[in-house]
């Protein structure tokens, strides 16, 4: 059909878009794909993700980090200045739109890079918008953020953007507590999601007409789970990935392309 993008063989667009205007209740769950055109790297994708580069059991949990702290926050920090030097996207600027738009849309996201909220922030700012904190309280952070840390010891978090000194254990960030190590605040193998941000991102699938899937390999639950809280309530799926996933089989309408390009046209 002409006019047809080639991601949308199946002309999937126009009904996805009209679904999404139509819907009482949106629920938007993203991975790691959609921060991909930001140039911050998936996971699990062949020879460019990050799982197929290092060892999360060296990485990633928390035997590890009792194992060697200087070295996870070594890898952390890395990621958290990779980061820094990124900005948002397209994808994440239209899903900070439809935020500050709808009061009936929750963004439940797997990532840690702090993009969906810099997104929030500069939509916000840019409408002069008074009051975006509604819309933030809307941004669910499953597995946590790279720009907060919480003590190993007594658990007690806090913001923490700058730079971590990694040349020794000496130099590590401390509780000012208990003088326990601090540790990234994020969800690391082996360990609960938060809890009652998790049950915010069940509750608000489970009155949502429509989850819109963007950028995940829907293999990591208890996330995942958030589109089939959505289906086995009655709703559907919009699916936003340039590859198949294991949500693709259950959704109603698929878009194959980079979110970067679907995200804006989906989205008006
Ligand atoms: P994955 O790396 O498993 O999947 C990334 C998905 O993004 C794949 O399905 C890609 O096809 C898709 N993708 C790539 N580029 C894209 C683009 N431009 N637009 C849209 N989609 C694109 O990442 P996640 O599903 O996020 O957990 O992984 C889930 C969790 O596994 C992560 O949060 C992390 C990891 O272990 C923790 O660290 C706790």
């Amino acid at each position: 059909m002409p006019g047809r993008r080639p991601w949308d063989q199946d002309g999937a667009l126009p009904a996805a878009r009209a679904a999404l205007l139509e819907a009482r209740g949106i629920v938007v769950l993203t991975g790691a794909g959609v921060s991909a055109e930001s140039g911050v790297p998936t996971f699990r994708e062949p020879g460019s993700g990050l799982w197929a580069r290092y060892r999360p059991e060296e990485l990633a949990t928390p035997q590890a980090f009792a194992r060697d702290s200087r070295l996870v926050w070594e890898w952390y920090d890395m990621r958290r200045q990779a980061v820094r030097a990124c900005a948002p996207n397209p994808a994440h600027r239209a899903l900070a739109r439809l935020l500050l738009e709808r009061e009936d849309v929750t963004l439940v996201t797997q990532n840690v890079d702090g993009l969906h909220q810099r997104a929030l922030e500069d939509e916000a700012d840019e409408r002069a918008e008074t009051n975006p904190k509604d819309a933030r309280t809307r941004v669910l952070p499953l597995h946590g953020t790279l720009f907060r840390v919480k003590c190993s010891g007594c658990g007690r978090a806090r913001d923490h953007a700058e730079p971590v000194d990694t040349t020794s254990l000496a130099t590590l960030p401390r509780c000012s507590v208990c003088d326990d190590l601090e540790r990234p605040d994020v969800v690391w193998f082996g360990e609960p999601l938060p809890a009652v941000t998790l049950e915010r991102a069940f509750r608000a699938a489970g009155v949502a007409e429509i989850c819109l899937v963007v950028g995940t390999s829907g293999q990591v639950h208890p996330a995942a789970s958030v589109a089939t809280v959505t289906l086995e309530s009655g709703g559907r799926l919009i699916e936003v990935n340039p590859h198949p996933s294991a949500l693709s089989p259950r959704a109603a309408w698929r878009l194959r392309g980079p979110a970067g390009e679907v995200l804006p046209r989906l989205i008006r």
